[in-house]
């Protein structure tokens, strides 16, 4: 087979330059290890930024999220039993975030791909990248237990964190560094009315609790959790109690709990992966970088890897300019070192470390006095949260 671009990866930064490339008549094909099934019964990431959304748009798979998408202009911060706003949209001149599940950015995607006839191949096994120093790079795959070859010009590892495309690089040329913090994010998904229309960040001395949705009959919610529990160590009842004594009073007292459609634990992660580009090959999304989810920046953050990935390559094969390519990595990675710095400040601002001392726990409290305090804290915290320019 040959493509212009071959995209090892069908998560939503793979699906997302897929479908933009074919908006300008840029070939590609899709190698996915999951079925379609699988990939869209994970249950993820939530919120949009506005790049998010316009990008889909650009696609020309925005219309469900234009239509189903919740609009968001500001976020609660719960401590000491009182909820904080933070007034996002006004702190950043009317920005506003999205609230549309990963699992229906994916299917969207999905849908839009089948219908314009794009080439998405699933459970495919031993993906290998070939040549990727030269002019004529490939890849091979097994798929119906015969290994199958494609040609390529580039290649787009979007294979996420536990991909094989970064490994592609050799070990002298690319250079790691993460963080792994010493809790998770249980997450349970349920039928239930939201507790409240906009998202609650919660700080307690049990830990942290999150509570989101995905529409007004669908609710997520997060607690810490040590690392090393497991989702049998929490049952359904347990959740609610725990979540239940983190929140206000007032927030517990009208919490509508339910059964779990969903359940699972999240590990918490800072890692990025520099360069992001070698020779043919270029990294996008988890197979780069992962962050903790507190500040949302996971989907967005692969998102904007896929805009400068996106441009570079419509200028290579529109205008023959390769500048947008040859800047790929360090547009990139400049952007994610900056949701990095978001994503580790909000984790260390509401979460509670084992074996805190007195004064990192006196430290703490008074950033979130600041941050409360102060219209400058909360303005960077919201052009942050809305997210920076690509
Ligand atoms: P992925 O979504 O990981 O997609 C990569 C795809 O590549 C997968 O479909 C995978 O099956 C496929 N693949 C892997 N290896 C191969 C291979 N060898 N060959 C072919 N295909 C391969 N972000 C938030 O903002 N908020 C959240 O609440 C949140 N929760 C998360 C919970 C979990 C458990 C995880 C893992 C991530 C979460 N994230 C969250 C992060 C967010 O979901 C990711 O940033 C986002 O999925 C990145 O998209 P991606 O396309 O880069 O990678
Ligand atoms: C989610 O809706 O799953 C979500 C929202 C905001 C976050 C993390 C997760 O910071």
């Amino acid at each position: 087979m040959k493509t212009q671009v071959a995209i090892i990866g069908g998560g939503p930064a793979g699906l997302l330059l897929a479908q933009l490339l074919d908006q300008h008549g840029i070939d590609s094909v899709v190698l996915e290890k999951h079925s379609r099934a699988y990939v869209l019964a994970r249950i993820r990431a939530g919120l949009l930024e506005r790049g998010f959304v316009e990008l889909m748009d650009q696609a020309g798979c925005g219309a469900r999220l234009k239509k189903q998408g919740e609009i968001h202009r500001g976020i609660f911060i719960a401590r000491n039993d009182a909820c904080h706003r933070i007034d996002l949209s006004a702190l950043t001149g009317g920005r506003t975030v999205t609230v549309y599940g990963q699992t229906e950015v994916t299917r969207d995607l999905y849908d839009a791909r089948a219908a314009g006839g794009g080439q998405v191949f699933h459970d495919v096994d031993n993906v290998q990248l070939h040549d990727i120093t030269t002019k004529t790079p490939y890849v091979t795959y097994d798929n119906d237990a015969k290994r199958q070859r494609i040609d390529c010009d580039f290649i787009v590892g979007a294979d996420g964190f536990h991909g094989v495309s970064r490994h592609a690089i050799p070990a002298d040329v690319s250079r790691s560094f993460e963080k792994v913090f010493p809790f998770g994010w249980l997450g349970i998904l349920t039928r239930t009315p939201p507790v409240s229309p906009e998202l609650i960040y919660a700080t307690h001395a049990r830990g942290f609790a999150l509570c989101t949705l995905r529409s007004q009959v669908l609710s997520r919610y997060y607690i810490q959790v040590p690392n090393g529990d497991t989702i049998t160590d929490w049952p359904d009842a347990r959740f609610w109690d725990e979540i239940m004594a983190r929140l206000p009073g007032d927030v517990a007292a009208r919490l509508v709990t339910g059964p779990s459609i969903e359940k699972s634990i999240a590990p918490l992660r800072s890692f990025v992966t520099e360069p992001m580009r070698y020779g043919a090959l270029f990294l996008a999304g988890d197979a780069a970088h992962i962050v903790p989810p507190t500040g949302a920046k996971g989907l967005n953050t692969a998102a904007s890897d896929v805009y400068y990935l996106y441009h570079g390559l419509r200028d290579f094969y529109q205008k023959g300019n390769s500048t947008g390519l040859d800047h790929y990595s360090e547009r990139a990675v400049a952007r994610v070192w900056k949701a990095q710095r978001f994503s580790w400040w909000m984790t260390n601002l509401l979460h509670r470390f084992d074996g805190q001392t007195d004064f990192d726990r006196r430290l703490q409290t008074s950033d979130l006095d600041y941050l409360l305090s102060s219209k400058a804290a909360m303005t960077s915290l919201a052009e942050n949260y809305v997210g920076l320019p690509y």
